[in-house]
């Protein structure tokens, strides 16, 4: 038998990332207070700004301190130029890091730019254990269903690897990058196994285009074939979505 992952509708996205933020602060606050580094499991794309700017509100006003957490990102694109400002690292350093107080030693982001990818997959795995797993990881999904970049045919024990992209994915990627033909086709991105290994998951999803994906995440069979369907059988994930993102429920 499958339990659904609950899903929290609010008003708009705002309200659900201020939610999930404060509950985020109390999370590293009270591992902090226990001894240890909180480790947080973070994503890339449109859907977390709004998270993020909450995650820079609450430090600023002293409730949110990143000195002593670890972070580990969930993707990066292969063969992008070093700096490039679609780089998942680039896009990390704008929209979060530089506004908090995260040693950049704390910081792991798949490097997009390595010749030996298996090598750089094992030890990014080995890192993660090192650090003591991940205690929340950050979701978005795409319209493929896909968590990280496990596009359908994922399968649930995945671990980090090289990807391909799938055209949807790209092409929801090329507005960003001036055109589809500069949409890198690969990826390194944490597989469903690393992902669902996390003790606390929140998956953020906002507007209609999400709607019907969110549906069949939620409410569908578990299939490789949306891999956030797996996220039915974790004992702690939640669906934060706008009223849109959960029309269809
Ligand atoms: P988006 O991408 O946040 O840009 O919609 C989500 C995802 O692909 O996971």
């Amino acid at each position: 038998m499958t339990e659904s992952a609950p899903a929290r509708v609010f008003a708009d996205r705002t309200e659900a990332c201020r939610t999930l933020a404060v509950g985020l602060a109390e999370l590293v606050s009270s591992i902090n207070a226990s001894g240890r580094p909180a480790v947080l499991g973070l994503a890339t794309g449109r859907t977390p700004l709004p998270f993020y700017a909450e995650l820079i509100r609450l430090h600023r006003e002293g409730q949110l301190s990143f000195a002593n957490v670890i972070t580990f990102n969930l993707d990066e694109y292969l063969g992008l130029p070093g700096g490039h400002p679609e780089s998942y690292r680039a896009f990390m350093q704008r929209e979060l890091f530089a506004h908090v107080d995260i040693p950049l030693g704390n910081v792991h982001i798949p490097d997009g730019s390595v010749t030996d990818i298996p090598a750089h997959c094992t030890a990014y795995e080995k890192a993660i254990r090192d650090a003591g797993g991940i205690d929340f990881q950050l979701l978005g999904i795409g319209r493929t269903g896909h968590i990280g970049f496990n596009e359908p045919g994922s399968p649930r024990d995945s671990r980090t690897r090289q990807v391909h992209l799938d055209p949807i994915t790209r092409e929801d990627a090329a507005p960003s990058f001036g055109g589809l033909e500069h949409v890198p086709t690969h990826a390194i991105s944490m597989g469903c196994g690393t992902i669902l290994e996390a003790r606390k998951i929140a998956l953020l999803a906002w507007g209609k285009a999400k709607a019907f994906i969110v549906k069949e995440a939620l409410t569908g069979p578990v299939t490789d074939q949306v891999s956030a369907s797996f996220l039915q059988n974790h004992p702690d994930a939640t669906f934060y979505l706008d009223a849109e993102a959960g029309a269809e429920l």
